[in-house]
């Protein structure tokens, strides 16, 4: 891990403010935390300031942070320079952070590495024209496209060499480009051949609710199926006397009436 320092003074403005706007939401979040605990608001308010003034955090803009949660600068600092998601210096229009992990690097990360030192110059620099810099960075998380970098927040994947170099050019140009993957595949389903998750009812939503239906049916097929068996079972019901049998007086007792038979 590198040192991570503040940028020198001859770049750093003289004061930071947020907008009022921004003002209004770093009010909001604060008062999402008890009393006396609203330094839990220092990355969100840190990240907000950097998102405010051209993707780096200036000191000034560290200290202000400081000054609306009542914390301590140094408190401050050492979250901004800990936290590699904070820019501690100039990184131009857009920040390129190149995945070179492994998977990425067999995938080709070497190449858009080489790319970003021709179009761009060396790690760490911004370039002359201040559109760009680049920072070699671990593993983003979309591996499955490989290989892939981040600009400023926004993540362009499936890169080659040449599909790089046009994004580059057409950030530079001021011109709409496409986000995700470079070659057109949704998300990361398989980049060719594909032979699964092809039904595109999976893709437009009319598949919503489909578990919670198909779960409904199979209960009330299980419980038919149930009171069949039980019906099957039971033992045939007994018939009922008939009316006439009734209505016929009891059969004499043969017995007589001193008890004795002969
Ligand atoms: S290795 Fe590059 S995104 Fe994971």
């Amino acid at each position: 891990m590198s040192v991570r320092r503040l940028a020198p003074d001859p770049v750093q403005p003289k004061s930071f403010a947020f907008t009022k706007e921004n003002a209004a939401w770093a009010k909001t979040v604060i008062s999402k935390f008890p009393p006396g605990r609203q330094a839990s608001a220092v990355i969100a308010l840190l990240w907000r300031a950097q998102e405010q003034h051209d993707y780096w955090l200036p000191k000034a803009a560290i200290e202000t942070v400081g000054e609306m949660l009542e914390m301590p600068t140094i408190r401050v600092l050492e979250i901004a320079t800990f936290y590699s998601m904070f820019n501690l210096a100039p990184v131009g229009q857009h920040f390129v952070q190149v995945c070179g992990t492994t998977p990425c690097r067999l995938r080709g990360a070497e190449k858009i590495i080489g790319i970003c030192r021709k179009e761009i110059g060396e790690e760490r620099h911004v370039s002359d024209d201040g559109a760009f810099a680049w920072l070699e960075v671990e593993c983003l998380g979309a591996c499955c496209n490989a290989p892939m970098v981040q600009i400023n927040n926004d993540f362009y994947e499936d890169l080659d060499e040449e599909n790089f170099t046009r994004l580059l050019s057409d950030l530079r140009a001021g011109k709409p480009v496409r986000k995700g993957s470079q070659t057109g595949r949704s998300a990361s389903e398989p980049a060719r051949d594909r032979k699964s998750l092809q039904d595109g009812a999976l893709y437009d939503g009319s598949a919503i609710g489909g578990w919670t239906k198909a779960f409904a049916d199979r209960v009330k097929r299980a419980e038919a199926a149930r009171k069949a068996a039980a019906e099957a079972a039971a033992p045939p019901p007994t018939a009922a006397p008939s009316p006439a049998a009734e209505a016929k007086p009891a059969r004499a007792s043969r017995k007589p009436a001193n008890g004795s038979a002969k």
